[in-house]
């Protein structure tokens, strides 16, 4: 089965609405004719709206980094699903290793906002993956398996408007230190073997798994060469139109120059 191939760009907390636009008209431009695989892009909250206007009638799509798992109420500093959706994003990232880590956040946490991404129709990039003390220690599988596990039982494949998996191996994220190929590309393996017992064989053949984690234009090609890896989830390299650009169009002759802007 062929996968379509999926290019994301999490701007973490990065940039103002002006630079965020600036960045969103350059990419729009430069991925203009791209029609053959998914890019999104996800700003801060604030950009939002601004991105997802400045996309729009484009092939770009518009996701958020995070949200509440409840759709109103006294929750101080939260955003919403509907606000998410409202701003124009189709897709939100649950579970990255920054929330983990940073504000505790949790599988049953995750649980839950995975529920209500599935029942407002929200797509979702759920992020997974093992510290270096974890890979050290020999326990790659077990965290994938209970990041998965943990998080997605109960839900059938779907209930879900689309679901990516994200494997981001803690120790490449920001690091410069990229996962090998070979070492993402096992990773994903045993996130399909994990997907097949918790969804089905068919699910686990037709999900997309994409790797994060120090992705760049000089690494991006070998990585996309592997068959399970279905595309990327970058962070600092999605922050220039020039290098995102180029991660999204790894394969393809570019024509097209951003300094004609
Ligand atoms: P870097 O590409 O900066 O390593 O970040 C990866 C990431 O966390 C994407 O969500």
């Amino acid at each position: 089965m062929t996968r379509r191939n999926m290019l994301a760009g999490n701007w973490k907390m990065n940039k103002t609405i002006s630079e965020a636009i600036n960045l969103a008209v350059r990419l729009k431009y430069a991925c203009n004719s791209v029609d053959d695989r998914d890019v999104v892009l996800c700003p801060p909250y604030t950009s939002l709206k601004p991105v997802a206007e400045t996309v729009d009638e484009s092939p770009i799509e518009v996701g958020a980094q995070n949200m509440h798992y409840e759709r109103s109420g006294a929750f101080t500093g939260e955003v919403s699903p509907d606000m998410i959706k409202d701003a124009g994003a189709d897709w939100v990232i649950l579970g990255h290793s920054e929330r983990r880590q940073y504000f505790d956040e949790n599988e049953e946490l995750l649980a839950r906002k995975l529920r209500t991404a599935s029942d407002e129709d929200l797509k979702v990039f759920y992020c997974i993956g093992e510290t270096e003390e974890q890979r050290d220690a020999g326990q790659v599988e077990d965290i994938l398996k209970t990041q998965l596990e943990a998080a997605l039982s109960g839900f059938g494949f779907d209930d879900f408007e689309e679901l990516v998996i994200a494997y981001e191996p803690v120790w490449a994220i920001g690091t410069g230190n990229t996962a090998t190929p070979e070492q993402a590309n096992e990773a994903h393996g045993v996130i399909r073997d994990v997907i097949s017992n918790l969804f089905n064989p068919g699910v686990a053949e037709k999900i997309r798994v994409i790797y994060g984690g120090s992705v760049k234009p000089h690494n991006v090609q070998e990585l996309m060469a592997q068959p399970d890896i279905d595309g990327a989830l970058v962070g600092g390299a999605s922050l220039s139109a020039d290098d995102f650009a180029d991660i999204v169009k790894y394969d393809l002759e570019d024509e097209i120059s951003l300094s004609d802007l």
